[in-house]
């Protein structure tokens, strides 16, 4: 026998039958409970999706109570340790890893991808020396859709493909040049020698050098970081890139619009929010008065607890390991004493315990940008470059379903039913 939930309408005394698949009801499955013929149906109310699967996908598995992270089955830690950003990429999009030819066609693909149109290197002018290269990431993305009118064409999967692989190629371009531009030095051309990520560092950081050679170590863990950031289910900015994808939006806007959703610091502008916190914290000693001040409202401990994850978030394991490889190198970063500290004493306090709140991926992912020398308005920025190809694998997938729709939330009317116009002088 089918699973079913049978429900009684109080109001009519009238039973229903609803099936229960994959853990769910249909929510359209409650239209038909009503009270009448004019009774629009029952409908479910959800803030902020609590309690609401809005499609079906196979990119990536979370369960948070364990703190498990899988992309396309494989583990998070086992990619994190033999994979690349680009490979992974390749995976999230296509379902699964390369073989040799596809990996090299694949890379070489996008490498061949990374130059702009001159045009926009001219746009940056446009912005303030003080832009916060978010926002001029989102700018750009914005104008890069301009130079692919073509793009709009979304139902063609070769238009998709190629505009897949035209974003994935360009955003580092785009996001180094943001960050050239407000530290007010040339910006550099994309080096096709190098890898995704040496590239990426050397967009951001050469000088006079004739040849800028990425140390093999940072190169390495901003690889591994790339991977960790590059998908994580129906997340605040991934349901935006659906949300204005289903609108059949071409795939720069929607990226642009998955970024500024991306930008706010309860998402990918928390690594941000946990440096300046650890700034503003500023010594051991000063933790106590900061916990207790956290406890009693005045704002919250960033880097810490998750809508999915009640467990430590897996992806912030990898990194806090990682983090002794990159101080190796750059030296050890001062803040990491109080960043420990502050996560010995919250995961010892009942506060933080009985709501189930660990360090997330932000907790430490701040600390390894500062060390490497990124300053903090790039972190968010490096959040978006990875997690495109996240967004442009939902996107494509939510184009691919034929259960999608433009998406449309109900709502529940709380306003004045009625009232006459008041002309401006009787008000
Ligand atoms: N510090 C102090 N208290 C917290 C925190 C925190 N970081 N996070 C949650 N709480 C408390 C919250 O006050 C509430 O307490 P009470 O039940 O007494 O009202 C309870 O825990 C549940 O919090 P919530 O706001 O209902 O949980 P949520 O699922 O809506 O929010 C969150 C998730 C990530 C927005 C939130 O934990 C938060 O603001 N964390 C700090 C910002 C942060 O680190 N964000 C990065 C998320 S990971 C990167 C990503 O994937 O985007």
């Amino acid at each position: 026998m089918a699973d079913t939930l049978t429900i009684t309408d109080n109001r009519t005394g009238k039973t229903y039958e609803v099936a229960i698949q994959d853990g769910t009801i249909r929510a359209d499955a409650l239209r038909q409970i009503k009270t009448g013929d004019g009774d629009f149906g029952l409908m479910t109310y959800d803030p902020a999706f609590m309690n609401t699967a809005s499609c079906r996908s196979a990119i990536t598995l979370i369960d948070g109570d364990v703190g498990i992270l899988r992309y396309r089955g494989y583990p998070i830690e086992q990619l994190a340790e033999s994979s690349t950003y680009l490979e992974v990429a390749y995976l999230l999009l296509n379902g699964e890893l390369p073989n040799q030819a596809q990996l090299e066609k694949w890379t070489n693909d996008i490498t061949h991808h990374t130059y702009v149109h001159e045009f926009l290197r001219e746009g940056m002018k446009g912005f303030r020396y003080d832009a916060h290269a978010m926002g001029k990431l989102v700018s750009m993305l914005g104008t890069l859709s301009t130079f692919y009118p073509e793009s709009k064409n979304v139902r063609d999967p070769k238009v998709r493909h190629d505009h897949i692989i035209k974003l994935i190629a360009k955003m580092p371009t785009i996001a180094a040049w943001a960050h050239r531009h407000s530290v007010g030095r040339p910006y550099v051309y994309p080096d096709n020698e190098l890898s995704y990520t040496g590239n990426f560092l050397n967009m951001l950081f050469r000088m006079s050098e004739p040849r800028f050679r990425p140390h093999p170590v940072l190169e390495r863990a901003l690889d591994v970081l790339f991977i960790l950031h590059a998908d994580h289910e129906q997340n605040c900015s991934t349901n935006a890139a659906r949300a204005v994808g289903s609108a059949e939006t071409d795939p720069y806007c929607t990226l642009a619009a998955a970024s500024a959703a991306l930008y706010g610091p309860l998402h990918g502008g928390a690594n941000e929010a946990v440096l300046r916190m650890l700034r503003a914290i500023g010594d051991i000693k000063n933790i106590p008065d900061f916990i207790t001040g956290v406890k009693a409202g005045n704002g919250r401990l960033m880097g810490f607890g998750h809508r999915v994850y009640k467990n430590y978030d897996p992806r912030a394991k990898v990194i806090k390991k990682m983090a002794h490889d990159v101080f190796a190198v750059t030296g050890r970063n001062p803040l990491l004493d109080i960043a420990i500290e502050l996560e010995n004493i919250a995961l010892s306090d009942e506060y933080f315990i009985k709501r189930k709140l660990y360090p997330n991926v932000d907790f430490y992912s701040g600390l390894i940008y500062q060390a490497m020398g990124f300053p903090v308005e790039m972190f968010p920025v490096l959040f978006a470059i990875p997690r495109a190809s996240g967004w442009l694998s939902q996107w494509q997938e939510m184009l691919g379903d034929p259960e999608q729709k433009i998406a449309r939330p109900r709502q529940i009317y709380t306003g004045i039913e009625l009232r006459d116009y008041v002309p401006i002088a009787q008000r």
